[in-house]
This record gives structure tokens, C-alpha cells and sequence, in this order.
């Protein structure tokens, strides 16, 4: 992580219908805002969501983008019907950071479209609320957010749902290009086949790249040869599982985590949490992790990976497409262009990559030490940091 100082604040919800507990923590705010996700699992802790907000701030630091870092947390299960009741109450308490602070989207268990939905009952109209409302025009710029977020991407999907997944597959192409390896003869595995994961899949395809196994919360599909992931893709739920009972038979099927150990040259762990720990690191068999989930990987493990000489790109910097993006949207320094958006992506990971596996290979530096420092670097170039006054930032 790019910093371990204390969080601004830790907020605690009570919800007065369940009972359910729901957090804030923000780490750091710029300019007077943060930005971050909000999460729903259940078993959600404050500790977690204090580390995912310090992530953050590293994620906005390292894309110099001008804003701190925040996240919430709700520990309750998303599939419960009572779901979107707890989510609308818990934003309503937290009315005061977002509208003015706290800038909040998606994350594991929250779908876009429902945070959208919460924030239009709420009157705050979209989750973007507290930059948008700053905005010499918040109309032109809620018009130019939606348009952004809505674009059409081939594969029928939205342009808001996939750039993260586009940002992971562009840090992976990344290291192809550095380390010479050519798309077509390169291999990854990836644990995750949501937005993230499946998204990732999608692009990594699209590039020519052998995608030899996916692994969902069922289990791992593998076929060396490379999977057919548009197909596969169609087969997932709301929840990205893949029904097995339309597989074809030439896939194979392996324990969930059997995706660690696939012969591939990227692994990707795009699902859970602490996915890599010194237990299972040293059934990794591939030359490179690239983390799309938060926290992919313990300390302990990474440091067992890199003695082993497998670098780690870290969280901040592989997943932090989703984030950069909402920012370069809100700024305007994109639109609904998806073409825009992915050379603007796709220049600045590749190039990040490219630095932090320069260092490695050169000095042996650790790729997330090299992301840290370049976060800490970018951030002292700017001075308006923790205050809640409004102004210096300008959109446009
Ligand atoms: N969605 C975003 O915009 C975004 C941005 C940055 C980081 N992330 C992080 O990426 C990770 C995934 O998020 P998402 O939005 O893609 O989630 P998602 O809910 O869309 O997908 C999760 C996927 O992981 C699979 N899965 C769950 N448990 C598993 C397990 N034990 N083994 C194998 N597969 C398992 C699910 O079946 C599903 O395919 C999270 O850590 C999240 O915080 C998400």
C-alpha cells in the first residue's frame, strides 16, 4: 500500500430495521473529496473496508487523479430480498459525505444500476452526486456521465461495466509487451469471472491471448487449447456463475482452486480477498500475478512469490481502471466514445506495467514498492490535501 497512516474517519451504521452493520472509512480526502465503492457481503468488516479505503486513496494517487480515497461496507448478504432497503437506509445516513464528499459506484455485492437507483430515490440523482454537483454545469455533466456509463460496447455489454475489466486486461497485455511475449502465445488463468474477471476475459480474447481456465464460486473450467470465453460468458447468472449444464464436454472440470496451479503464464485473480496466501503460493505456476481483486494476495505470499521470482501487480494499479476512468469521465477529459476511453486506458496501465516490471527486472524492486513510491510522489505534487474546503478542483 502506498501509505499505513490512519484513516480521516471510521463511521459505524446501525441499521434501525435489521440490525445490519454498514461502515465508512474515509482515508484520505482531496480537494474536499473522496472517491470508492460500496460493498456488500455478508461477515463485511470495518477492518476491511479500512484497508480497501487506503487502497483506494494508493488507486488515486498512482493515477494522479485529484481526489482521495473512501470506501463503505455493508455486512449483509446481497441476494437477500431485504437487500435494497438496507442499501437506501445506509445511504441515507450517509447523506451528508455524499453529498458533498464522498463520491461513491459499485463493488462486490452492488451493481451500478442499484446504487443509481438508491441515489435517484434519495433525490441525489446519480452516485457521482458530490463531484457532479460541483461542476460549473451539473446538468451537461450528469448527461455526460450517464452517456459514458451507458455507451455500447461489443458483446452487448456497457461501457461503465467493463472498463475495469478492460484496465486488467490491459495490464496483462502489458507485461506481454514488456517481457516480448507474443498475445497469441501467451497464457492466463483467472480465479473470477464477474465484472472484473469476466470482463478481463473478454479482452484478453479479444487480444489474441489464450484464456486456459476460468474458475467461478463452482469450480474451475479448463481446457489447455484456450477456452471459447464469449461462450462462456454467456452462460453466467447475475452473480457470474457459469451453468455447467451447458459446459461442452471438452472442458474440463477442476476444484475451484485448482485455478492457482494452471500451467499459465498470467494468473489472474480476479474474485476474492486474500486469494493467495502462503498456503496455496506455492502451487502458483504461473510468471506473473496480476491482482484484479482487492488484497489478492497476502504480504506473506507475495513475498514467498517474489522469492520464487514472480512479480505481483498490484491491486491499485491493475483494478484501478474503473476508478481512473469515473474520474477522466466526470473531468471530461473523455466521453461516450468507448474509443476514447480504451486508448486512454490502455496507454497509461500499459505504461505503469512497463515501469514497474522495468524496476523489477533491473533492481529486483517489487512492483507494488515501485507503485507506492510513484503514489507518494504524485501526491506530494499536490497541496490541497485533507481539506474539506470545496474548490481547486474544476469540472468542467
Ligand atoms: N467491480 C468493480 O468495478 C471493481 C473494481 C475494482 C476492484 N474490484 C474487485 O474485484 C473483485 C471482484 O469484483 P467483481 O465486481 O468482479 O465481483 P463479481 O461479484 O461481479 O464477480 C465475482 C466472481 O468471483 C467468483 N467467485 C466468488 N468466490 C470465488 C471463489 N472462492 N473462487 C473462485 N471464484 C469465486 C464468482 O462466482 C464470480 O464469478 C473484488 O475484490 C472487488 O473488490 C471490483
Amino acid at each position: 500500500m502506498a501509505d499505513s497512516t490512519e484513516p480521516l474517519v471510521r463511521l459505524t451504521w446501525t441499521d434501525p430495521v435489521t440490525g445490519t452493520r454498514g461502515y465508512l472509512v474515509v482515508h484520505t480526502l482531496v480537494s474536499g473529496l473522496a472517491t470508492g465503492g460500496t460493498r456488500m457481503r455478508a461477515g463485511c468488516t470495518i477492518s476491511e473496508v479500512e484497508d480497501l479505503a487506503r487502497g483506494m486513496a494508493a488507486k488515486t494517487a498512482t493515477f494522479n487523479l485529484p481526489v482521495g480515497g473512501a470506501k463503505g461496507g455493508i455486512d449483509f448478504d446481497p441476494k437477500d430480498p431485504r437487500a435494497m432497503g438496507v442499501l437506501e437506509r445506509f445511504c441515507s445516513a450517509m447523506r451528508p459525505w455524499l453529498d458533498a464528499h464522498w463520491v461513491t459506484a459499485e463493488d462486490l455485492g452492488v451493481p451500478q444500476h442499484l446504487i443509481d437507483e438508491v441515489f435517484d430515490r434519495l433525490g441525489l440523482e446519480q452516485s457521482y452526486h458530490a463531484a457532479i454537483r460541483r461542476s460549473a454545469d451539473p446538468g451537461r455533466t450528469l448527461r455526460r456521465v450517464q452517456a459514458g456509463l451507458n455507451a455500447p460496447v461489443p458483446g452487448g455489454l456497457l461501457l461503465g461495466d467493463v472498463i475495469g475489466g478492460y484496465g486488467v486486461a490491459q495490464a496483462c497485455i502489458g507485461v506481454a509487451g514488456t517481457w516480448g511475449w507474443h498475445a497469441f502465445e501467451t497464457t492466463v488463468a483467472i480465479q473470477g469471472i464477474g465484472t472484473m474477471g469476466g470482463g478481463a476475459a473478454w479482452y484478453l480474447h479479444e487480444a489474441g491471448m489464450r484464456v486456459v481456465a476460468v474458475a467461478d464460486a463452482a469450480g474451475t473450467l479448463y481446457r489447455p487449447e484456450g477456452l471459447d470465453v464469449p461462450a462462456l460468458l454467456e452462460l453466467r447468472d447475475a452473480y457470474g456463475e457459469v451453468d455447467r449444464s451447458k459446459v461442452p464436454a471438452d472442458v474440463q472440470r477442476l476444484p475451484r482452486n485448482a485455478v492457482m496451479g494452471i500451467e499459465a503464464d498470467i494468473l489472474v485473480p480476479a474474485a476474492i480477498s486474500y486469494a493467495i496466501t502462503p498456503d496455496n503460493s506455492i502451487d502458483v505456476a504461473a510468471k506473473v500475478v496480476i491482482e484484479a481483486a482487492n488484497s489478492a494476495t497476502t504480504p506473506e505470499a507475495e513475498a514467498m512469490l517474489a522469492a520464487r521470482g514472480i512479480p505481483v501487480v498490484p491491486d491499485f494499479v491493475a483494478n484501478a481502471g474503473a476508478a481512473a476512468w469515473a474520474w477522466w469521465l466526470l473531468l471530461g477529459q473523455v466521453g461516450a466514445d468507448p474509443a476514447d476511453s480504451f486508448h486512454r486506458l490502455r496507454t497509461e496501465m500499459q505504461a505503469k506495467v512497463a515501469l514497474l516490471l522495468g524496476e523489477w527486472s533491473v533492481s529486483g524492486i517489487p512492483p507494488r514498492q515501485t507503485a507506492a513510491e510513484l503514489a507518494v510522489a504524485n501526491r506530494s505534487a499536490l497541496t490541497e490535501v485533507q481539506s474539506v474546503h470545496e474548490p481547486a478542483l474544476t469540472i468542467p
